[in-house]
């Protein structure tokens, strides 16, 4: 008998990109996630349940076990840390990067700079390890509006086709990291259901290996 096994999923861009994937892997809900307002779904396998969660909140649930995988974007990871969590696989989905953005041109201040971002501790570390001295102004969203109404000096947000930046008259400027989506496991979940967990990697490795050959085919043809 399977042991059950939650996995939960980042809501929103991810979660279009993690369906897909999680279907080649023979995982599918059993309604459509995307028309219900349910927040947990039963799946083709009677012991997989999904629940739909904010990606800020997907680690918090992996952490504390409620959930025993997660599907968490590699910024939410960096800024919320890893915890008892193990992170055994890059689903190679929701690719983007993590930047610093500032306005065309404008050169930074003299002294003390302000950053706004809801990654505050990734900020933290990046401008610490470079030794700039700042002011960390946690927003929520719609990041690029704060250097236009000069409530910051430069942003660190997530930067994609960059279409956000340039809409606003703004630009790339240091790369922070890579992102993309990561599976996360509970430490102590892997332990008690070890076999249901690792069988869930499995099949979603494969998938994430099938995937790439044939990217390389497609790259070689
Ligand atoms: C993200 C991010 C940028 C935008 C970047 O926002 O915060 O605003 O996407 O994408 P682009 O480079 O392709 O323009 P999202 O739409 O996910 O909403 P959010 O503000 O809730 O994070």
């Amino acid at each position: 008998m399977d042991q059950p096994v939650t996995i939960a999923l980042t809501k929103g861009r991810i979660l279009k990109e993690t369906l897909p994937l999680l279907a080649e892997a023979g995982i599918v809900p059993a309604e459509d996630i995307s028309r219900s307002r349910k927040l947990i779904f039963e799946t083709n396998h009677p012991h997989i349940n999904l629940i739909v969660i904010r990606g800020t909140d997907v680690p918090t649930y992996v952490k504390l076990g409620s959930a025993d995988i997660g599907v968490a974007g590699k910024d939410m990871l960096l800024e919320l840390g890893a915890g008892d969590m193990y992170e055994p696989l890059d689903l190679n989905i929701a690719r983007c990067k993590l930047m610093t953005a500032g306005r065309v041109d404008e050169p930074l201040p003299q002294g003390r700079v302000r950053v706004a971002t809801k990654f505050v501790n990734v900020a933290r570390r990046h401008f610490a390890e470079r030794g700039i001295q700042v002011e960390l102004i946690k927003l929520y969203g719609a990041m690029e509006l704060a250097p236009l109404m000069n409530l910051a000096d430069l942003i660190v947000d997530i930067v994609d086709t960059g279409n956000t930046l340039r809409a606003n008259g703004m630009e790339p400027r240091d790369m922070i990291s890579d992102v993309s989506s990561r599976l996360v496991v509970n430490k102590a979940a892997m332990k008690r259901k070890y076999k249901s967990i690792q069988d869930i990697i499995a099949k979603l490795t494969v998938a994430v290996e099938a995937r790439r050959d044939a990217e390389e085919v497609a790259g070689n043809g």
